[in-house]
């Protein structure tokens, strides 16, 4: 079984269509899920569906081992950033080479990098007057945004959307999108265990 761990820090639409994605797949589960904020409605979501959660501090997660220590607890193989604030931490990509994704709600690498997220993609976005915006999967090493990329898809944007209406038609391509490639990475990485 392949143990897939998400970490999320708000709402949590990704979180949750991974996870019912997943319901059922005798091979991939979604283990745990786990969040730098205690008031995400990710945790609730969660909940509902019956997946474990947990919540670490700012010094847990860069000064101790102890997200580590949890994951291997779990037997996680796999770490799926959906929403996730935080950079990764050294220990963290190291245990987990090739082996942590992330969804970035543009194309990368324009409006990626510290700061742009969420929201302020959106309108960093639309304020450039952009015809096309999108969505990039791609690996986490140490810096935001940077690690290679897995898949890419696009969506027109007309000059009259606002930047809600930009980030609806993205999130669109999250959740056609997210939970396959990680089905496929999965499959992929570990086709010899
Ligand atoms: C998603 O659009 C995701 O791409 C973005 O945050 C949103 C979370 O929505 N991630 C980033 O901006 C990471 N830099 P959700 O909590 O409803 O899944």
């Amino acid at each position: 079984m392949i143990n897939i761990a998400i970490f999320a820090s708000g709402n949590g639409s990704n979180a949750q269509k991974i996870i019912e994605h997943f319901k059922g797949n005798s091979l991939i589960t979604v283990q745990l899920v786990l969040s730098n904020n205690k008031n995400a409605f990710v945790l609730e979501r969660a909940n509902n569906l019956g997946v474990i959660t947990h919540v670490f501090t700012r010094s847990t997660f860069y000064e101790s081992k102890e997200v580590l220590e949890l994951l291997g607890h779990h037997k996680i193989n796999f770490i799926v950033l959906a929403g996730f604030m935080w950079l990764i931490p050294k220990y963290l990509v190291k245990a987990f080479h090739k082996a942590i994704v992330n969804i970035h709600p543009a194309l990368l690498p324009k409006y990626g990098g510290k700061g742009m997220y969420g929201d302020n993609v959106h309108r960093a976005v639309k304020e450039a007057g952009e015809n096309e915006s999108g969505i990039t999967i791609h690996y986490v090493n140490e810096a935001y945004d940077e690690g290679d990329t897995i898949f890419q898809a696009t969506c027109e944007i007309s000059p009259s959307d606002t930047a809600q209406v930009i980030a609806s038609k993205v999130h669109v391509l999250e959740y056609q999108h997210y939970p396959e490639v990680i089905e496929s990475v999965i499959k992929k990485s570990f086709k010899n265990s």
